[in-house]
């Protein structure tokens, strides 16, 4: 079985972008399953409607989110009706929204999938995301998920790291999210899980991880606050194949991906 995990989409560009290039790479890599990161796709922050719709008609099983799940107020009007667009799982009881979905793939493997956001650096207090991880799987597990993939949203590299040898023995996949610059320590752990720290974004390539140069410079320069853009011209997809052996569900492979 191959999965796909698609970095963070930036934007109306960044998801156009997407749009038009997944569907050769769904058949050049026979991909079965995708996750992808939706959360800095409306204008750099959150989602709406229509965009979620255009990422699940092309392909999307799952989208995922991170810090900026509640930047469009759209997502109030729908996430409870559509299981397949999930927040950080570690975000307050009883919120609206889900933070695991379990879906059965093409191939007819049933795959769960789980977000999660860190507790460093991720401005926010969250529910320990590693107890919420086990707690996520096992209800997974309880409803029949054969295949656990995690998407870790989170800043410092340390805490997703840590989270690999943490669940090592009960997810098939963890990939981070969020910082938008892809990773080179893809790794398979003994136990067949396949782990990166950061699988990068889906955007504008002259931009500073997605947004404007001038903008994002400016306010490192003088650290007077203002409103960040998507930044516009040429685009890449930053994405993570990882390829399972199907008699047990176990990593075989890893294939970075930038089209
Ligand atoms: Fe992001
Ligand atoms: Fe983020």
């Amino acid at each position: 079985m191959n999965i796909l995990a698609v970095g963070d989409i930036v934007g109306q560009i960044g998801v156009n972008y997407y749009s038009k290039t997944i569907k050769g790479l769904i058949e050049k890599y026979n991909i079965d399953f995708i996750v992808v990161n939706g959360e800095n796709s409306e204008r750099g922050s959150g989602i709406n409607k229509e965009i979620f719709d255009n990422l699940i008609k092309n392909g999307a099983d799952v989208i995922t989110m991170g810090n900026h799940t509640w930047g469009k107020k759209d997502i109030f009007s729908f996430i409870d009706d559509e299981p397949r667009l999930i927040r950080p799982a570690n975000y307050a009881e009883n919120l609206v929204g889900k933070g695991s979905v379990l879906v059965t793939a093409k191939n007819g493997k049933k795959v769960g999938v789980i977000n999660l956001i860190g507790r460093v650096d991720m401005g926010g207090s969250f529910d320990c995301p590693f107890v919420t991880a086990k707690k996520e799987i096992t209800s997974l597990k309880d409803q029949g998920a054969e295949i656990i993939i995690i998407d870790f949203h989170a800043e410092a590299t340390a805490e997703k790291k840590a989270s690999a040898y943490y669940i090592k023995d009960e997810a098939n996949i963890v990939f981070g999210t969020h910082t938008h610059v892809q990773t080179n320590d893809d790794t398979i752990y003994e136990t067949g899980m396949g782990y990166i720290t950061d699988i990068g974004m889906t955007g504008p390539v002259d931009s500073i991880i997605g947004l404007d140069v001038q903008i994002a410079l400016k306010r490192f320069l003088t650290q007077i606050p203002e409103r960040y853009q998507v930044a516009e011209g040429e685009c890449f997809l930053d994405a993570v194949l990882f390829s399972l052996d199907d008699s047990n569900n176990k990593v075989i492979k890893i294939e970075k991906i930038r089209a």
